[in-house]
């Protein structure tokens, strides 16, 4: 079963159309591994040559598992065939087609050289200046979701990738994206059915009541923003490093966000806590952040 708004945005024959074949696909390397997915290096067939891709399999036929993956590829669908869309030009990871009918399933995307961008702060190799290219190119990203009316709920230095001519490009757009951090996503008893939820990237409303939007999006930004400030450290509220969802609620609730780093300018602070207000709709858009965030990596130079 698809949300409704995202079912509203398919277009027919969508399946179909992105099939791509088992006879196409060379697999490689496996890039990494989790309890839901498994992502190998692969070499794809195309008219123009061989291209070297990312392979995202199922490794269990898990209910919950399929419905990321399904919901992945119809997110990524939508935005593809969007007029005018150019995957070259976007900073969204470029989709390929997948194999639905293999077993496992596969879903063939752009390969990243450089990795997610959680690995990459954490090797403290950038500087700030340098590293504020990542977040302006993800504001793109969320600009062009806020476009099509459709959240991507995990956006985190984790989920982003970062390609060999160095930009910042979203990916993972389903659940079966534990591949490089389990303990981020904590089992939650939402009606009957335990999901693993990134808690701590997670806005109030989606805490409170499972609400996503474009606005929740901005709120996990603000905390991808905290984790660039901080080379990658594991967001903490307090002392408690792993809250339950209700103790998070209530800490936000009463107005604590996360600290502001030591190494942090303060009006870079300032965008974050923007990111952070309660109301979703005092949230500044991502064409508002992208500016802001020009102008304070203009300063840094
Ligand atoms: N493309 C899509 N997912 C990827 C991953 N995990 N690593 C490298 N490239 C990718």
């Amino acid at each position: 079963r698809m949300e409704e708004d995202l079912a509203d945005k398919l277009r027919p024959g969508w399946l179909e159309r992105w099939q791509i074949d088992s006879s196409q696909l060379t697999l490689g390397d496996m890039i990494g591994m989790g309890a839901f997915g498994l992502v190998t290096q692969a070499s794809l067939a195309l008219p123009t040559g061989q291209r070297t891709v990312a392979a995202k399999m199922i490794r269990f036929n898990d209910k919950l598992c399929y419905q990321d993956f399904y919901r992945e590829t119809a997110i990524l669908t939508v935005i593809h065939e969007e007029k005018g869309y150019n995957p070259r030009k976007s900073n969204i990871i470029q989709l390929f087609g997948f194999n639905i009918t293999s077993n496992p399933k596969c879903l063939i995307l752009e390969y990243a050289s450089e990795g997610n961008l959680l690995n990459f702060l954490r090797q403290k190799k950038n500087k700030l200046h340098y590293l504020l290219y990542f977040a302006i190119d993800i504001t793109q990203a969320l600009g062009h979701l806020k476009d099509l009316r459709i959240s991507h709920r995990d956006v985190a230095a984790r989920n982003v990738l970062i390609t060999e001519q160095n930009i910042a490009k979203l990916g993972d757009f389903g659940l079966a994206r534990d591949v490089y951090n389990t303990a981020q996503y904590i089992p939650v008893n939402h009606q009957g059915q335990e999901r693993r939820l990134p808690l701590k990237w997670m806005a109030i409303e989606s805490l409170l009541h499972l609400q996503f939007s474009c606005e929740s999006d901005l709120w996990s930004f603000g905390v991808l923003l905290w984790e660039i400030v901080t080379g990658g450290t594991d967001p903490m509220y307090g002392n408690t490093p792993q809250p339950t969802c209700q103790q998070l609620v209530e800490i936000l609730q009463q107005g604590i966000r996360l600290d502001m780093p030591a190494e942090c300018p303060p009006d870079l602070y300032v965008i974050m806590t923007s990111c952070w207000s309660e109301d979703p709709t005092a949230r500044p858009n991502p064409e508002e952040i992208r500016e802001n965030l020009i102008r304070e990596q203009e300063k840094l130079n």
